[in-house]
């Protein structure tokens, strides 16, 4: 006899990427930032008097909430902190959604939202991607109709990299009926020279959330800490209401402000990938893997038919010789591989192992 609700016996749960225990394995999987954090955190863990774990953490975080919004130019009222963006995925569909709702995102996106919308035992509408995968010209018409609660959007795009502008995020916002959350989990690796930036917006919508990581572009994805941004009448349900008291530990708490406060060392971090982004893509493209335009930290690599050998295969292959990338079995993705930005040195490996498996032609 199983006393699971009905949906979660229904349901599979999420299939994280890959993670290798072992030294020599590259890991261009799960789209870590593949440079050190700021040593501000070694700073903190030394500095750090176990004693001081007695006593419960700070409930809400707010040392962290003031540099954060000092950051990004918001009120503290503006800012929840949360056990990674996960977290505050699970809590914005908790607060906002009721079971039976219908919550609407893209096909492809990241797959934990179709996860989380189960769990919460909600109908999802997935509406595809065009294919240079911008949104589809009626995706907010296709979204009202359905009568959707939440619609979730992710921006750098997981997994193609695809940038909306910001003109985009305030019109979808104008538009819909539902709370819309967009997912800035690349945001970070985006260009500064076209200077795309959407947080202004929090001021003038009701229903616009944004999700921030310290995962990816603070290169703290083992701490597990993240924030949303948006309205203070969407944050504060959430942060009193449906938060887990005490979500975040003492000790991460102070990392991760540390973190955050040195924005010159992550910036420089930003910068490295950027260019090995570009360095990578080009050196691809040469041996006849092309990718689309990435603004996140990874590229989505097409493998064509004609190469002989699909990027199936090819995962299997790089994985034998220890490297790691992701394949994704699904439509429109079964022929690429989503491959992580790592160091030149990481990246000069792969591409020799790519070389090397490519067959002749
Ligand atoms: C699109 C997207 N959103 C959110 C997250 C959540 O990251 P975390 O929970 O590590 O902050 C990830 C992690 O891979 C992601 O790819």
């Amino acid at each position: 006899m199983s006393f699971e609700r009905h949906n979660i016996q229904r349901m599979q749960g999420y299939a994280s990427g890959e993670q290798p225990e072992d030294a020599q394995t590259i890991k261009l999987n799960t789209n870590e930032n593949p440079y050190p954090p700021t040593p501000a955190v070694q700073g903190v863990m030394q500095d750090f008097d176990p004693v001081a774990l007695r006593r419960y953490p700070p409930p809400t975080a707010d040392a962290f909430r003031d540099v954060a919004a000092a950051l990004h130019g918001v009120a503290r009222n503006n800012i929840i902190a949360t056990r990674g963006g996960d977290e505050l995925l699970r809590l914005i569909i908790t607060t906002f959604v009721d079971p039976g709702r219908l919550i609407a995102m893209t096909a492809p996106t990241y797959s934990l939202y179709p996860v989380l919308a189960q769990i919460q035992d909600c109908p999802i509408l997935q509406i595809p991607l065009q294919p240079n995968w911008a949104l589809a010209a009626d995706f907010c018409d296709q979204v009202n109709n359905a009568g959707a609660a939440l619609t979730l959007i992710v921006n750098p795009h997981a997994p193609t990299g695809h940038l909306l502008d910001a003109a985009t995020i305030a019109s979808m916002a104008a538009q819909l009926n539902s709370v819309l959350l967009i997912d800035e989990a690349y945001v970070d690796f985006v260009d500064p020279s076209i200077r795309h930036d959407c947080l202004d917006l929090v001021n003038q919508f009701d229903n616009l959330l944004f999700l921030r990581t310290l995962s990816k572009g603070y290169s703290l994805a083992g701490l597990r800490f993240g924030y949303g941004i948006g309205a203070a009448s969407l944050i504060t349900p959430m942060l009193e209401k449906t938060r887990d008291s005490y979500n975040l530990d003492l000790l991460s708490q102070k990392i991760a402000t540390a973190a955050l406060q040195d924005q010159e060392h992550a910036r420089l971090t930003w910068q490295q990938v950027r260019a090995e982004r570009q360095r990578l893509s080009e050196a691809l493209a040469d041996i006849g893997l092309t990718s689309s335009p990435s603004h996140a930290n990874f590229l989505l690599v097409q493998v064509p038919a004609a190469i002989g050998i699909s990027a199936a295969a090819l995962y299997q292959g790089l994985k034998q010789r220890h490297i790691l990338v992701r394949h994704f079995d699904q439509p429109r993705l079964d022929d690429k591989l989503r491959i992580t930005i790592g160091t030149s040195d990481e990246n000069a490996q792969l591409l020799k192992n790519l070389k090397e498996l490519l067959p002749a032609a």
